[in-house]
């Protein structure tokens, strides 16, 4: 007996009916009857709820034994009828869209992106479907539109992937650990597959008439100018989400050949993205060590950028005592000046404190195998950017480790000692979690809609290279800014619903 819960199944079997499907020899009898409700199924609830559904599948094939595989056929049908039913219902689409006011308040008519195809890579969450929505409301075919997951395991990804492929979308995993060069043989092959399909949806797009865009974070970018070749079809314009996808994307060699505009700095990620990253970053530091005395302990922030900063003052909020670490002289004063203590180097730190956290948002390996031996015993090791933290993940170190599903690894290290580093390494707001609420990055897709929009229009007149300031200027003169102030910021404007 197999079980199969899902949100839909009843648009296509009877609610509390039953089927009996055949394949070869194999009969399997589909029951389906309602579901308690799962709480966790969107961000925001559903009202009414969702309707669930549980189907049951018996089956006549025999279960697994000597010289037998196991109910093949059963477990395949039951993969492909999880696979329909996980895709988010309208009604939660519906709800996605509701979150992201501004998205919708930038949508209007005679789009430009209405003649062109689209690569999205991003993380699979609900704001990314508000965003693709959206896209297809400016009038680009779903056809046209590609969806790539950078392979974070976000809370919601089969759903996320479900949906784009149901709404006729390409979707698949173009993993940041191929981009990285850390990937496994199966993450290799499965993004040469992935580069296999965006070459052919390039091709099809250019032999259509249709000019290309990338909204990426330098991956497509990196790999197509790269060594590596996964994708060999140039593209015609990208838009830039992350910093880590500019620096890979300013060191190529021979430099960048289109016109790239850059999300990552721009002031409307700076200063209104970072902060709802920031928050999610410590939400979920906060539930992964849900049985940990935080407050008032000692923590130690390798990083004080864009980002950094943001973790040491909401730790230092919390009550924690906190020291930051950073190799840039004058990010060090700024944070001696505002009240941390500070150090040059994670030795340095070490030597000084036993910190019960370390925090990394540097996006360069922070732990080495000289520092390795300095970590304090039972040490949490929290990395927001994957590099941070790679000596665990990256390459074989012989250090005995145990998982901790759902929290993270507990290595083992030399001198009797144990550090966890939780999550799987990756950036940790989007382990197993959303990361953002579907508000708090309803500003910045919006933004990101009228930069693409921009793009298609003035492609043939801009230089090749990263444009920094054309998305800050657009998105001051859109009103976006009054229009999100006066939504949740300004004192005596309406509550939100
Ligand atoms: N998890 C997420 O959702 C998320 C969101 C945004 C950015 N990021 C990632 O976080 C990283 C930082 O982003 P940012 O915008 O804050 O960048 P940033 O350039 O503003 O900050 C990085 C800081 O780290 C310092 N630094 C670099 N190498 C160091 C080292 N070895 N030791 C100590 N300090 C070092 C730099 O001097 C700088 O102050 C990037 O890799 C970025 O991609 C993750």
């Amino acid at each position: 007996m197999t079980e199969v819960l899902g949100g839909s199944f009843t648009d296509r079997l009877s609610a509390e009916g039953s089927l009996v499907l055949a394949s070869g020899g194999t009969l399997v009898e589909v029951h389906v009857a309602d579901s308690p409700v799962d709480p966790s199924a969107t961000l925001d609830p559903v009202c009414p709820a969702v309707a669930r559904s549980r189907a049951v599948l018996l089956s006549s094939e025999a279960p697994p034994g000597p010289g037998r595989a196991g109910p093949v056929v059963t477990r395949e049908f039951a993969e492909r009828l999880r696979h329909c039913a996980v895709a988010y219902t309208e009604a939660e689409l519906d709800s996605i869209t509701h979150a992201m006011p501004m998205l919708e308040s930038v949508l209007g008519d005679d789009s430009p992106l209405a003649g062109w195809a689209l690569i999205f890579r991003d993380h699979f969450v609900e704001n990314s479907v508000g965003f693709l929505r959206a896209v297809e409301r400016c009038g680009m075919p779903p056809e046209w539109i590609f969806a790539l997951s950078k392979g974070d395991k976000t809370a919601h990804r089969d759903r996320v992937h479900a949906t784009f492929l149901r709404r006729g979308y390409s979707s698949g995993v173009l993993d940041n650990s191929v981009i990285n060069r850390t990937a496994t043989v199966a993450e290799l092959e499965e993004a040469r597959a992935s580069g296999a399909a965006v070459d052919r949806f390039i091709h099809r797009a250019h032999q259509s008439g249709r000019r290309v865009l990338v909204v990426d974070d330098g991956g497509l970018l990196a790999q197509g100018l790269g060594s590596n070749h996964l994708v060999e079809e140039a593209v015609d314009a990208a838009l830039e989400l992350t910093v880590s996808g500019l620096k890979r994307i300013e060191g190529l060699p021979g430099g960048v050949t289109i016109p790239v505009f850059n999300m990552a700095r721009s002031a409307l990620k700076a200063t209104i993205g970072y902060n709802e990253i920031a928050d999610s970053c410590l939400r979920r530091v906060r539930v992964l060590l849900a049985g940990q005395k935080v407050i008032g302990r000692s923590v130690l922030c390798v990083g004080f950028g864009t980002l950094g900063r943001r973790l040491a003052l909401g730790l230092r909020a919390l009550g924690c005592s906190v020291a930051v670490v950073d190799t840039d002289i004058i990010t060090l004063i700024r944070a001696a000046e505002e009240g941390f203590a500070t150090h040059r180097s994670l030795a340095a730190a070490l030597e000084r404190d036993q910190p019960f956290l370390i925090a990394g948002s540097t996006g360069d390996r922070v732990v080495s195998p000289d520092t390795l031996p300095l970590l304090p015993d039972g040490v949490f090791l929290a990395g927001f950017a994957t590099k941070d933290f790679s000596l665990f993940t990256d390459q074989p170190h012989g250090l005995p480790q145990v998982a901790l599903p759902g929290v993270g690894v507990r290595y083992r290290l030399p001198g009797d000692r144990e550090v966890t580093l939780l999550g799987d390494g990756r950036s940790l707001n989007l382990f197993e979690y959303e990361g953002i609420p579907n508000r708090g990055y309803d500003l910045y897709r919006a933004g990101t809609l009228l930069a693409a929009e921009e793009m298609c229009r003035r492609c043939e007149e801009l230089e090749p290279g990263v444009h920094t300031t054309i998305v800050d200027e657009l998105v001051g003169r859109s009103g976006l800014y009054e229009r999100y102030y006066a939504r949740y910021l300004a004192s005596g404007e309406r509550a939100d619903v």
